[in-house]
């Protein structure tokens, strides 16, 4: 193992039992050494996700406590385990925590394996959303074939991982339309789709805008408002979805694809500037609780961050 510097505590962010925001406290504990294939890394920055709070209420099934949260991070290598030869030292990279750490803390543990350099342009915070909300608007959206041109319908193109999955369908040049509340318009229309309303109406509006039917309808909803929507989808298996895997079985479609090298790709559209994830909101560590409740809302606006300091 190499080292330099590891600070001897480490603030983290955890829940103490599966339950509600109650179980949530900030710990310190011991800075955690590298096992072999995996590196230090001094969290920059953290992203906040829907499956954050779903871990702690226990919907995954019960995991060793206290846990700390957080799937996605990205930050600085300060110590590599044996075995790991293509990171070293000081490089940036981002990531999902290894199996049982978490990533609202001030040092997690990443494998080597999942871990992905960060390009130099693309600040922490925005890099911080890529390990899943990225990945998974990059696989949502390569799911199926499609074409130049043809409509792509995002169902919560407003929140973190629709209004990546609205830039990534304006990338391969289709035709997006947005369903979001009003308050998500802007942000929306600033991805380059078209916005509908969400709520009663919004089928008969796609057909105004899109009257051949929807090429890809992609969920980040679920329940009613996707029952509602599916009608529009050229075809049943056209239907993707990542918020929902009874609701899309049921009908026809298919629940969060996933491709190997989602992370590498999404990452690579960021440093070109074809898309750019919308950070609207971040929070030092001390107020992860408040990040964690405005995610936990189901009416964040992109991508909500911790940056500990
Ligand atoms: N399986 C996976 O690997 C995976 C990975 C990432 C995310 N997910 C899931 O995908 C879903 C979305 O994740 P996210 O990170 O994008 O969440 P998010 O940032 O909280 O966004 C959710 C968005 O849905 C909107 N919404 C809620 N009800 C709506 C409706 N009836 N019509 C239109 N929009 C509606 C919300 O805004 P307004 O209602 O205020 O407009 C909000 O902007 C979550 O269920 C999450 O757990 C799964």
């Amino acid at each position: 193992m190499t080292t330099e510097h590891a600070a001897p505590l480490s603030r983290h962010y955890v829940f103490t039992e599966h339950g509600g925001p109650e179980t949530e406290a900030l710990l310190e504990r011991a800075v955690p050494e590298p096992g072999r294939g995996e590196l230090l890394v001094e969290v920059r920055a953290a992203g906040v996700n829907p499956a954050d709070w779903k871990l702690r209420e226990g919907l995954f099934g019960r995991v060793e406590v206290p846990r700390t949260l957080g799937f996605e991070v990205a930050g600085t290598v300060l110590a590599v385990g044996d075995g790991v030869e293509e990171y070293a030292v000081g490089d940036e990279v981002l990531g999902s925590p290894a199996p049982g750490e978490g990533g609202y803390a001030d040092h997690t543990l990443i494998r080597a394996g999942d871990a992905v350099r960060k390009p130099g342009g693309v600040p922490f915070p925005v890099a911080a959303t890529l390990p899943v909300a990225g990945t998974t608007a990059y696989d949502l959206t390569h799911a199926v074939e499609v074409e130049p041109g043809q409509t792509m319908l995002v169902l919560g193109a407003g929140g973190g991982v629709g209004s990546l999955a609205a830039q990534i369908g304006r990338a391969r040049q289709l035709q997006v339309i947005g369903v979001a509340s009003m308050s998500k318009r802007e942000i929306v229309e600033a991805t380059g789709a078209q916005w509908v309303a969400a709520g009663d109406g919004v089928v008969a509006a796609v057909r105004e805008i899109a009257p051949d039917a929807v090429h890809l309808l992609l969920d980040l909803v679920g329940g009613r408002a996707l029952r509602d929507v599916a009608e529009l989808a050229v075809s049943p298996e056209r239907i993707i979805s990542a918020a929902d895997g009874d609701t899309v079985a049921e009908l026809g479609g298919t629940y969060r694809p996933s491709r190997p090298d989602a992370l590498e790709q999404v990452t690579a559209m960021v440093a070109a500037g074809q898309i750019t994830p919308q950070v609207t909101h971040e929070f030092p560590l001390e107020h992860a609780r408040r990040a964690l409740a405005l995610v936990e809302s189901g009416h964040a606006e992109g991508k909500t961050v911790i940056v500990p300091r």
